[in-house]
C-alpha cells in the first residue's frame, strides 16, 4: 500500500487502524477498542487496556535481543564512549526502579528528572514508568526559577539529577541550580538522587540528597507494573503564551502504539538497526526519539553529549554516524546551519564513510531551503522535513518514507500523517481554499499518544487548544495547503518563538523584564537569525524618574533573563526606548516591531496611536548591532 491507501484506510476506520497498530505492543490486558469518546471533546485511547511502558521498551526485547546494544553513549565533551545492551539496561532500570520504590515512590507519584545527556537520564525515565510513576524531565539549560515553577506544578516526591552537565568550555554545576530551585519552590520533594560526575562533585544535603550509585547498589530490582492505557507516562512542560509553562500529559498506551508505528512508517527503521536523534532528553524529540520510540521498536539509540560544532569540530556528526552505523538521523535545522557555517564545503565529512546513512530528518523549526539543499548535496540522501509539536509527541505532517518516499517539495514538511486531518481555517473558523494562509487546525479527535489534557489545567487545555475552533485542535501554527495536499508551515499565531529549535515564550521573558524595578513596560519579539532561526529582542520603557545609564539597565535585563529562565533563552539583545508602538486601544504592535527589526516591508497599522514611535524602534534596533536576517 502507498501513502494514499494507508491514509484512506485510517480515515475510513480509525478504530480498526489503531487496533491493528496496537497489535505490535505487549499488553497485560488487551484493550476492547481504541477510542474512548464519552467525554468529548476530551478524548482518550485504549483506556481499558493494561500495559507498561518500560516493559515494551526494555524487558520484552531481552529474550530475543538481550546482547544487542540498546544505548550507545558517545560523549565528545568527556571523551567517553559506552554501550549498554538490552539485558544490561533491564538490570540497571529494574534496580533504579527498586531503589525508588524502596524510598516510597508508587504508581501515580511524580518524579522530576533534571539531567545532562548521559544514559542515566534514559534509565531514570524508564525506571519511573516501570513502577507506574510519572516523570517530568526538565531541560538542563533552564535556570532554578524555571525548575521551581515545574516543581510546584508537578509536585514531585523525588528529583533525579546529576552533579553537572558539560557545555563546550565550561562545566555547568547542576546541584546549586537544583538546591536553588528546591529552596524557591513551595513544594519540597522527599528526596533527591544525585549522579556524581568527576567533572564537578556535588555537596549532598544529609537526609535529603542521596548518591545515585550507592542507593542503586543496595536496591532489589522492581518488576514492571501494569497500568491503565490512559495512565500518564510523563508530563513535559512546554512554553505557552505566559511564563507559566504548559504541562503536556502523555498517556501510556497511545504513546506506545503510536511511537512504534512511526518507527517503521515514518523513519523506515527495522528492529536491530541504529537510530540517532541529536537532541536532548529535555525536549519532546528527546523523549520520543532518543528514549522511547527506538527502544520500543527494538532499535539501538544513541545518547550524544556534544554539539554539532566545537566538540571538537564540524565533523562530529559524521564521525558518530559512521562509527555507530546510523541508518536514520534526526536533528534540528539549526544544527545543520551551524555545521554549514563552520564547514561550508563539507571538508570535515571527507575522512568518514557514512554510506550506512539512508535518511536525514529535520524538525523542531522551519527548515529553510538553503539548509535542506546544502544537506542534500553533501550527504546524498533524502532530507526529510517533518512537522510536529510537544503536544502531539510525533509527526503531524511528514513524508512517510517507510511506506513510500513522496516527492520532496523543499519548504514543505509534506503531507498529513494518518491520525491527522489538517484544516486551514480563517478567524471565523471557515475552511480556506488551497494556497491561502490561515490557522492550522486538526480535526478532533487527535490520534493516540497526543495530549489528552494539560497537567492540573483542564480549563487551560480547553481554552488554549479547543475553544477557538470548536471540533478542532488549534495548533498555534499558521500555514496553508497546496493543490497536492502538501502542508506549508509559515509562522506561529501566538507569542511562542523558536530559538535554535528550542521553544520559548516571549510572554515569559516579558514577565521577567517587568520584574526589574526600573522597567515600567516592555515587549519581547522574535527576530530572524541566520544561525538560530529566531532570537529574542527586548524593548523596555523605564519607570518615570529613573536616570541611570541605559546600557547598565540593559545589562541587568540580560542577566535577569539568564538567571530566571536560563542561558537557553539566548536573550542578549535589549534596548531602552521611550515608548512602545501601540494601537489606540493600547495593544502593543509586536508584529510591526518584528517587521521593522527584520527590515521587512510592512503596512502601517490603521489603528496605530503614534506612527513616529516606529522611528525610535528602528533606531534602537540599529544601535543593538543586530545584523538583520
Ligand atoms: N545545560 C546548560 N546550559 C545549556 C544547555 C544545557 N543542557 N544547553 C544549552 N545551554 C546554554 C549554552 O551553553 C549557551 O550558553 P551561552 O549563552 O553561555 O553560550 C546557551 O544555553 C544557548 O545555547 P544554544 O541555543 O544551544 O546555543 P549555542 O550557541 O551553545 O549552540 C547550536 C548553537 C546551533 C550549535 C545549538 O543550539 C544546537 O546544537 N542546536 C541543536 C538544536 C536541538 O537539538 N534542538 C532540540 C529540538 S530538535
Ligand atoms: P516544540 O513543541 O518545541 O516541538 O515546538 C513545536 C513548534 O515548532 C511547532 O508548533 C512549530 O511552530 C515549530 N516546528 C516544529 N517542526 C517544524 C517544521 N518542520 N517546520 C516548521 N515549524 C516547525
Amino acid at each position: 500500500m502507498g501513502y494514499k491507501e494507508v491514509y484512506a484506510a485510517w480515515h475510513a476506520d480509525p478504530d480498526a487502524f489503531w487496533m491493528q497498530a496496537a497489535g505490535s505492543i505487549d499488553w497485560d490486558r488487551k484493550p476492547s477498542k481504541a477510542l474512548f469518546d464519552d467525554n468529548a471533546p476530551l478524548y482518550e485511547w485504549f483506556c481499558d487496556g493494561l500495559t507498561n511502558t518500560c516493559w515494551n521498551a526494555v524487558d520484552r526485547h531481552v529474550p530475543t535481543r538481550g546482547d544487542q546494544a540498546a544505548i550507545i553513549y558517545d560523549s565528545p565533551v568527556t571523551g567517553t564512549k559506552a554501550t549498554i545492551t538490552y539485558a544490561e539496561l533491564q538490570d540497571k532500570v529494574a534496580k533504579l526502579a527498586g531503589a525508588l520504590r524502596a524510598r516510597g515512590i508508587a504508581k501515580g507519584d511524580r518524579v522530576i528528572v533534571y539531567m545532562p545527556m548521559v544514559p542515566e537520564a534514559l534509565i531514570a525515565m524508564l525506571a519511573v514508568t516501570r513502577i507506574g510513576a510519572i516523570h517530568s524531565v526538565v531541560f538542563g539549560g533552564f535556570a532554578s526559577n524555571e525548575l521551581a515553577v515545574r516543581i510546584d506544578d508537578a509536585q514531585p516526591k523525588a528529583i533525579l539529577s546529576a552533579s553537572c552537565g558539560i557545555e563546550p568550555g565550561r562545566v555547568v554545576e547542576y546541584k546549586p541550580l537544583l538546591d536553588g530551585a528546591i529552596e524557591m519552590a513551595r513544594h519540597k520533594p522527599d528526596f533527591t538522587l544525585i549522579l556524581q560526575r568527576p567533572q564537578a562533585e556535588a555537596t549532598l544535603t544529609a537526609g535529603r540528597d542521596f548518591d545515585w550509585h550507592d542507593t542503586v547498589a543496595d536496591a532489589d530490582p522492581a518488576d514492571c507494573i501494569a497500568v491503565e492505557g490512559n495512565h500518564p507516562a510523563y508530563i513535559l512542560y512546554t512554553s505557552g503564551t505566559t511564563g507559566q509553562p504548559k504541562g503536556v500529559v502523555r498517556p501510556t498506551a497511545g504513546h506506545l502504539v503510536a511511537l512504534d508505528w512511526t518507527m517503521k512508517n515514518i523513519y523506515d527503521m527495522d528492529p536491530g538497526e541504529v537510530f540517532w536523534a541529536a537532541s536532548d532528553v529535555g525536549w519532546v524529540v528527546g523523549h520520543s526519539y532518543i528514549c522511547y520510540a527506538p527502544l520500543i521498536h527494538g532499535n539501538t539509540t544513541i545518547v550524544f553529549e556534544g554539539k554539532p560544532v566545537g566538540t571538537p569540530d564540524a565533523g562530529t556528526f559524521w564521525r558518530v554516524i559512521s562509527e555507530h552505523n546510523v541508518k536514520s538521523f534526526f536533528t534540528a535545522p539549526t544544527a545543520f546551519r551551524a555545521i554549514k557555517r563552520e564547514d561550508p564545503k563539507g571538508e570535515f565529512l571527507k575522512p568518514y564513510d557514512i554510506s550506512c546513512l539512508k535518511y536525514l530528518f529535520l524538525a523542531g523549526e522551519r527548515a529553510d531551503p538553503d539548509t535542506i539543499e546544502w544537506a542534500q548535496d553533501l550527504l546524498g540522501v533524502p532530507v526529510i522535513d517533518h512537522w510536529w509539536q510537544t503536544e502531539t509527541g510525533y509527526t503531524i505532517a511528514g513524508n512517510p518514507v517507510g511506506i513510500e518516499l513522496l516527492p520532496v517539495k523543499i519548504g514543505s514538511p509534506t503531507v498529513p500523517m494518518p491520525g491527522h486531518e489538517i484544516h486551514i481555517l480563517d478567524d471565523e473558523g471557515s475552511e480556506l481554499p488551497d494556497g491561502e494562509l490561515g490557522a492550522i487546525a486538526i480535526k478532533l479527535p487527535l490520534p493516540p499518544g497526543t495530549l489528552p489534557t494539560l497537567w492540573n489545567a483542564e480549563d487551560r487545555f480547553r481554552k488554549s487548544y479547543l475553544s477557538k475552533f470548536p471540533g478542532y485542535y488549534e495548533t498555534g501554527d499558521a500555514g496553508m495547503k497546496d493543490e497536492d495536499g502538501y502542508v506549508w508551515i509559515m509562522a506561529r499565531t501566538d507569542d511562542v518563538i523558536n530559538v535554535a529549535g528550542h521553544r520559548l515564550s516571549t510572554g515569559g521573558m516579558e514577565e521577567v523584564l517587568a520584574s526589574h524595578p526600573d522597567v515600567a513596560e516592555c515587549a519581547v519579539i522574535g527576530v530572524t537569525d541566520q544561525l538560530k532561526g529566531q532570537l529574542p529582542m527586548g524593548f523596555v520603557c523605564l519607570t518615570k524618574g529613573v536616570n541611570r545609564p541605559h546600557d547598565e539597565i540593559a545589562k541587568e535585563c540580560v542577566k535577569l533573563v539568564r538567571e530566571k529562565i536560563g542561558p537557553v533563552a539566548a536573550f542578549k539583545l535589549v534596548a531602552v526606548v521611550d515608548r512602545l508602538p501601540k494601537t489606540r486601544s493600547g495593544k502593543i504592535l509586536r508584529a510591526t516591531m518584528v517587521k521593522i527589526a527584520d527590515g521587512a516591508e510592512f503596512k502601517m497599522p490603521a489603528t496605530i496611536d503614534d506612527p513616529a514611535i516606529l522611528d525610535e524602534i528602528r533606531e534602537s534596533v540599529g544601535e543593538l548591532g543586530y545584523p538583520g536576517p
